[in-house]
């Protein structure tokens, strides 16, 4: 199918309609017009009533809580525009739900993330775009691309305007080390590791902190928060070690079950998140929400006109280009193309 290169279309799913609004704002591209909605049943109604032949679409949907739900509308959006002969169609999830199911750790256990790139590519999706995915090897459970964006130039952003002094990036687990150490090379930090061994989906023991918090600001920096346990009990460990402000950044804020009680128990000074999913009613406290509508925004720009998407990481967040710059011509000073 032949790409119209003057269309972009951006269609919203019902997961997150306030960050559609955000990204085609900053895009100057209107929502198109669609329909969905639930029959009395509860069974999921879509119609887009605009013409969408041959045009780019990026459908908006991260499928967060409601997970089943959101990944469902988002396999009936994929299935519309392919019978509606669009161009090509993008999947934008800033959350990849079922991201932590992506092996077989154990006997008969589904690989729910595989199961949801299989499912995606079946109803017609051309390209995903997501949002830091608690394992970026995921993306090879797709023969499609898929662009695995990044929020930290967004959350070092807030980060680097608190000026903390001699501070260390603390990761609330092994498995976060990676993320951690990109965290750490930005600011020029020293990284220190929480000994974390997880009892259940909610439940977890922490024991001890490999690296040095005495004394010193911390910002514990992980993918997601779910039910608050890795967080909460990260930051209890490093205040009892000695760290003065304990700051957190986390890409997504999920807060579920029993997140804002564990949170809002916590030693913590600030809580900082993104908006890839929607703020529940029962939001901790201390929670401040940056935008990554700019880097969504951006990063839908330069797929449909074929520029660079990794260079959107090249630089410091400090001296990174605001994405209300775009230009209408698909122009940019800077990409590697
Ligand atoms: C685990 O590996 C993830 O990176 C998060 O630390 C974890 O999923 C957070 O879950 P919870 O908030 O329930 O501890």
């Amino acid at each position: 199918m032949t790409v119209d290169n003057d269309r972009i279309v951006l269609i919203s799913g019902t997961a997150h309609r306030d960050l559609s609004e955000a990204v085609s704002e900053c895009l100057s591209i209107p929502l198109a017009d669609a329909h969905v909605g639930r029959f009395p049943d509860g069974e999921i109604d879509i119609k887009v009533n605009d013409d969408i032949r041959g045009a780019d679409c990026f459908i908006l949907q991260p499928t967060c809580p409601p997970v089943n739900d959101n990944w469902a509308e988002l396999l009936l959006l994929l299935d519309t525009l392919r019978r509606a002969s669009a161009g090509r169609t993008t999947a934008v999830m800033p959350y990849f739900g079922y991201a932590r199911k992506d092996r077989k750790d154990e006997g008969r256990v589904p690989i729910s993330a595989k199961v949801v790139a299989n499912t995606l590519a079946a109803s017609g999706c051309d390209r995903v775009v997501t949002l830091d995915m608690h394992a970026a090897q995921i993306q090879g459970f797709f023969d499609i691309p898929v662009d695995h964006l990044y929020a930290k130039p967004v959350l070092m952003q807030h980060v680097v305007r608190l000026g903390l002094e001699d501070p260390v990036i603390v990761s609330p687990d092994v498995g976060g080390i990676k993320l951690a150490r990109s965290y750490a090379k930005v600011l020029g930090a020293d990284l220190a590791i929480v000994d974390k061994r997880r009892l259940s989906g909610s439940e977890i023991a922490v024991e001890h902190v490999i690296g040095k918090v005495a004394g010193r600001n911390v910002i514990i920096v992980d993918d997601m928060i779910s039910t608050g346990g890795s967080i909460s009990e990260a930051a209890r460990i490093v205040r009892a070690e000695g760290a003065q402000r304990i700051v957190i950044a986390v890409s997504h804020g999920v807060f579920c079950g029993p997140a804002k009680e564990r949170l809002d128990a916590a030693p913590l000074d600030k809580l900082l998140v993104t908006d890839t999913v929607p703020l529940p009613e029962k939001a901790p406290d201390k929670v401040e929400v940056a935008s990554v509508a700019p880097l969504l925004a951006q990063a839908i720009h330069n797929i449909h006109y074929c520029r660079s998407v990794s260079s959107l990481f090249d630089e410091l967040p400090e001296s990174r280009s605001p994405a209300g710059a775009l230009r209408p011509d698909g122009g940019q000073a800077d990409s590697k193309g």
